[in-house]
């Protein structure tokens, strides 16, 4: 029996890793701490809360005595909780450096307070940058380009110097896009389908031939899963989808998978500061035991299915703050 505190866990990938965890480990507990911002969002988690196994707790990685209180009697803590939009990070920084750093840092103080085992940090490949050919290791030096990534990137260095100073049991993954049920649609494959489905215009950035490597969720809560077991301390993980791709090519097979005409597509100015292409190498975590197992374009038409018949779930969400963001970042 064990229990881990999944902070972050109402957000996207969390709640597909609490959902993970309960159906891979009868026995163990599962505790999330999230602060439900906008991103968090408890419908995420409707089937597992009458779970005995489980418990949420509404609260802040930056609040100290509520982290103590929650993390008193875990094994492990894995934290997904974070600011995640790139756009929203170039409009307004301030929320990403206190959540994403400041409450790593809370998180770490707690782990060096009290006997956790295991102490996972949810990290990006956006930390390394862009890249133009070749693909990153885990010791390549960072060099994040949005607030967002250096954000994340202060908060590796920040769990790295923790390891060196106090060799607390800390590991890193640096996973690459993710795309599955439950994704925010402000990020570009639920916001596509979501639009394409509402017949609204796609807006594409730039010239569309930015890459990014898409991993179903699922494949990466397997690999975290196997990082949370069987992982070095002090070590790093990148976890990639091996599935590099323009955002045209996805743009078009969402609108080929839904029967929606290309003149959806609308070409906007391009994100400040766009990376042009991200790529790690996984091999370290393929060393573990670990290989993405889904074929991408079965996943995609899965996801795009999910959204099709989880129309009340986006379309509450869309209804919400969502509607701010992108009339005041869109202007559409
Ligand atoms: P998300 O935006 O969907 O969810 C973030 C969750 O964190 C939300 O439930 C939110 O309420 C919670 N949260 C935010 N601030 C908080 C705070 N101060 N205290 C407690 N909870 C707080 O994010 P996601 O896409 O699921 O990403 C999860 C993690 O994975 C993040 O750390 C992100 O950097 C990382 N990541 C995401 C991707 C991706 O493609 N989505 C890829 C690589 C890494
Ligand atoms: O690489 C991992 C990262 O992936 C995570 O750390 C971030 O939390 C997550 O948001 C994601 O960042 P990206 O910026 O890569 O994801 P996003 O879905 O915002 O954009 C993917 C690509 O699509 C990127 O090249 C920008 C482009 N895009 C995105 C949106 C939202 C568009 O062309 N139009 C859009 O409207």
């Amino acid at each position: 029996m064990k229990t881990i505190l999944i902070t972050g866990g109402a957000g996207f990938i969390g709640s597909n890793f609490v959902h993970h965890i309960l159906d891979t480990y009868p026995d163990y507990r599962v505790k999330v701490l999230d602060k439900l911002t906008y991103a968090g969002n408890l419908d995420n988690l409707r089937d597992v809360m009458d779970d005995d196994r489980f418990t949420f707790i509404k609260g802040d990685i930056c609040d100290k005595a509520l982290l103590k209180e929650a993390a008193e009697d875990v094994d492990y803590i894995v934290n997904f909780a974070a600011e995640t939009h790139v756009d929203r990070s170039i409009l307004d920084s301030e929320a990403f450096i206190r959540t994403d750093v400041l409450g790593t840092y809370t998180l770490l103080e707690t782990v060096r307070e009290l006997n956790i085992e295991r102490f996972v940090q949810i990290s990006t490949d956006e930390v390394y940058g862009s890249i133009t050919e070749g693909s990153f290791k885990e010791d390549a030096p960072l060099n994040p380009s949005s607030p967002y990534a250096a954000s994340k990137a202060g908060a590796d260095m920040l769990v790295n110097a923790y390891w060196v100073t106090y060799r607390l049991p800390v590991i890193i993954t640096r996973s690459s896009n993710n795309y599955g049920p439950y994704q925010y649609p402000e990020k570009l494959i639920p916001l596509f389908i979501t639009n394409a489905l509402e017949d609204k215009p796609l807006p594409l950035y730039g010239d569309g031939m930015n890459v990014r490597d898409w991993l179903y969720v699922k494949d990466n809560c397997e690999a975290i899963d196997l990082v949370l077991h069987k992982g070095e301390p002090g070590r790093i993980y990148n976890i990639g989808g091996d599935n590099e791709r323009t955002n045209i090519e996805i743009t078009r097979k969402i609108l080929a998978i839904l029967g929606k005409p290309e003149s959806l597509i609308r070409y906007v100015t391009d994100r400040k500061g766009h990376d042009r292409r991200y790529s790690i190498d996984s091999t370290r975590i393929h060393n573990l035991g670990w290989h993405p197992r889904t074929d991408f374009d079965t996943a995609l038409e899965d996801t795009v299915h999910w959204y099709v018949e989880n129309r009340w779930w986006w379309e509450r969400v869309k209804s919400g703050e969502f509607q701010r963001f992108y009339k005041e970042y869109y202007k559409m």
